[in-house]
């Protein structure tokens, strides 16, 4: 029988048919590793805040949001698939843990900040490997400036700034039209004003790219290559992407555009426009730091937590690599279905941090009984120490039983 309630964060909550939240999932509420000033999530953040100076640095917000707050603020259509139960984390339907830092922006908005910064972890449901992790970490930041001549006169002396900064720099940028048709300025903005934001946005954040991987690319005198692509988010109009070339290699950085005036009249903040970013702190402080697997921000061992001080990006050696052991297990759907996230995070939910990735290998359905067949792959492997085969042996022995449990799928 289900339980009735759960527990987060020290208080309690009703269950209903939607709660998805797993015990695994539910002790993650409580690290807040992002304010740790000798984590490297910790250094990135304060790095970040540092390059913006005069924005107020927002942090320690809940992550349990309305959907409300989370998708219809922000426009997203009812039918919208982030909404689903397979990909996001739902206490019951009132309460959800927030998939994105955009979830805050009305709310810091209408308290009249003008130029800030939030930090927070953020969850989706996802895959299980080196770069997915059901819980990571965003940087929201927005800058408003007034509908006014007197806010055209500030973006255009700022911009000159920034782009004399730039043009002294070493980087180089592929750059996309400001607006166009297909990345339009909104109906109720004047299109030279819309260019004049997003001409802000972009110097802004070329400023901040060119701050966190100037001068690390490697190779001594290549300039940092930046590009910019056009993108559609349901809360901002124009809306880019942002991705850094870095090893051989074009990572996509952030998402960002001009904030959709709808965010702005919610919050009570009339005749003003704002752009808006979102970035992921894994992302970027894998690359900068060389940590080659997600899992490893979570490790309390010391000798991970112990390489890092604050305020310096320095380079993450790896201390051993124990061996990884993988098991499969094939069963027959049940006629209901089952979706991959399910079987994700279930495994989470027993085994923790131990399976390093989970992968589908095999999938058919028979021809005669119409029953679907799945096999997936667990590979097993600690951080911090050897798994001796009887623990790899009873972790899998429990995956099994509770599949069958929860599930009722039927092992083959
Ligand atoms: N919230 C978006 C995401 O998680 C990123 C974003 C933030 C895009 C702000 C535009 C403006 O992908």
């Amino acid at each position: 029988p289900s339980p009735t309630a759960i527990s987060l964060l020290e208080k309690t909550y009703p269950t209903d048919a939607t709660t998805n939240v797993t015990s695994a999932i539910a002790q993650k509420l409580s690290r807040n590793l992002y304010l740790q000033p000798a984590h490297p999530l910790g250094i990135l953040r304060a790095l970040i805040e540092s390059h913006f100076p005069t924005f107020t640095a927002l942090s320690g917000w809940s992550p349990l949001v309305t959907p409300a707050k989370n998708f219809d603020d922000l426009g997203f259509p009812p039918d919208h698939p982030g909404r689903a139960l397979s990909d996001s984390y739902y206490v019951n339907r009132e309460l959800m843990l927030r998939t994105h830092t955009s979830a805050h922006e009305v709310e810091v908005f209408a308290r009249g900040e003008r130029r800030w910064l939030l930090s927070a972890d953020v969850y989706r449901r996802d895959e299980i490997d080196a770069s997915h992790y059901p819980v990571f970490h965003q940087m929201e930041g927005a800058r408003v400036f007034p509908a006014s001549a007197a806010g055209v006169a500030e973006l255009e002396d700022n911009n000159a700034r920034l782009s004399a900064h730039l043009a002294q720099s070493n980087i180089v940028i592929e750059d996309v039209p400001h607006l166009s048709t297909t990345n339009p300025a909104q109906p109720s903005h004047d299109a030279h004003h819309a260019g004049l934001v997003a001409l802000n946005l972009k110097l802004s954040l070329n400023s901040l790219m060119l701050a966190l991987f100037g001068g690390r690319t490697g190779a001594g005198e290549e300039p940092l290559r930046v590009r910019w692509i056009e993108a559609y988010f349901p809360f901002t109009s124009p809306s880019y992407e942002v991705e850094v070339f870095f090893h051989g290699k074009w990572l996509e950085i952030l998402g960002c555009g001009v904030v959709q005036q709808r965010t702005l009249d919610v919050a009570n903040v009339p005749n003003n426009v704002s752009w808006a970013f979102g970035l992921g702190l894994e992302r970027i402080a894998m690359i900068l730091f060389s940590i080659p697997d997600i899992r490893l921000f979570w490790s309390e061992d010391p000798r991970f937590l112990s390489q890092f001080t604050p305020g310096q990006i320095t380079t993450f050696k790896p201390y051993s690599k124990y061996p990884s052991c993988y098991k499969d297990v094939s069963f027959w759907v049940p006629s209901e279905g089952l979706h991959d996230n399910d079987v994700f995070d279930l495994v989470r939910d027993v085994v923790g941090d131990l399976a390093e990735d989970v992968k589908l290998i095999d999938n058919f359905t028979h021809p005669k009984t119409n029953r679907t067949s799945r096999c997936y792959r667990i590979n097993y492997r600690s951080m911090d120490r050897s798994l001796s085969n009887e623990e790899t042996n009873s972790l899998h022995v429990d995956v099994v039983s509770r599949l069958k449990d929860v599930f009722r799928v039927e092992i083959r």
